[in-house]
């Protein structure tokens, strides 16, 4: 059984360009200059007519208007069998809402997403018995879509944004932040959005990966204040960078891992800009920079 893997969007929450972002490559995007990014998701398959969507980004409506292999096969037909959710951040809930035409999917996520979009009486508008809520437990295998088996696992990270208090708890290790492990025959998997901090205990996990989709969110942690859009430092939003000595580049390099590919990069990361140096530095490191429409076959 092959794995396809189909990024339907590369960016992280805001997407690129940004609604309200008049930063350098927000600008490069909107003139053309370099690759428009939709907001985080990940679609993939084992045998090519089940597929599942992991995390459902507010873009999804374009998204599925733009991949063939998830066009309906009828008047109701549709090879999008489960959605599954790796936290209740905006960027990976909010496309549930474009969902909600009375079509019948499995929606999985752990018991805490759950109950975040039970607080959110808004999403009563996926009916129930229409579309199944299906709590998955942490690392007990289940089918994600058929011949697909997918273990979720906690990564350090923490609440969504919305539901932040006064003290925020960064590298949260729980079931409000979690990776995927997706198995087949022709290999091992992951898809880990969002991680604040690679731990032991991931390290061990990831080694030996065919596949890793990783947490490409900035290039260095205090980008967005640098450039003046913010206070808020990558850490302090859960998020590791790439590059430094705490950076993702530097934790992977004496892992043993198939293919690396950055993911939900915010806006402001030099490496959506084709020709920079960063980029170069990080696919020099064996990082593969993902973009909206890639697709990786195992
Ligand atoms: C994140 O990944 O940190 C969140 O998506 C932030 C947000 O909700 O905009
Ligand atoms: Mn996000
Ligand atoms: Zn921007």
């Amino acid at each position: 059984m092959t794995l396809r893997a189909h990024i339907l969007g590369a960016a992280a929450g805001g997407g690129l360009p940004q609604w309200n972002c008049g930063c350098d490559n927000c600008n490069l995007a909107r003139g053309g200059k370099i690759p428009s990014q939709t907001q985080s998701s990940l679609a993939v398959t084992a045998e090519g007519n089940e597929w599942a969507i992991l995390n459902a980004s507010p873009d999804i409506r374009q998204q599925l208007a733009q991949t063939a292999c998830l066009f309906p096969s009828g008047p109701r037909q549709l090879p999008l069998r489960s959605v599954l959710l790796t936290n209740g951040d905006i960027d990976h809930i909010a496309g549930l809402l474009t969902l909600r035409e009375m079509q019948p999917f499995r929606l999985f996520a752990t018991a805490g997403i759950h109950e975040v979009l039970v607080q959110n009486p808004i999403f009563a508008a996926l009916d129930p018995s229409v579309v199944r809520r299906e709590a998955i437990a942490m690392d007990t295998p289940f089918e994600l879509v058929k011949g697909l088996t997918a273990t979720l696992f906690a990564v350090p990270g923490k609440v969504p944004l919305y539901m932040e208090g006064d003290e925020v708890q960064t590298d949260l290790i729980g079931d409000q932040t979690v990776g995927v492990e997706m198995s087949t025959a022709s290999g091992r998997v992951f898809y880990i959005p969002g991680c604040a901090i690679l731990n032991d205990a991931l390290r061990a996990r990831l080694e030996r990966a065919d596949l890793v989709f990783f947490d490409g969110t900035l290039w260095r942690d205090d980008e967005m204040i640098r450039a003046g859009l913010g206070q808020k430092t990558g850490k302090r939003m859960g998020h590791m960078s790439m590059d430094g000595a705490d950076g993702s580049i530097a934790a992977f390099a004496d892992l043993n891992i198939g293919q690396k590919v950055y993911v939900h990069m915010n806006n402001t990361n030099p490496v959506l800009r084709p020709e920079s140096t960063e980029r170069a530095t990080a696919q020099a490191a064996g990082w593969v920079i993902g973009q909206d429409g890639m697709e990786i076959t195992l």
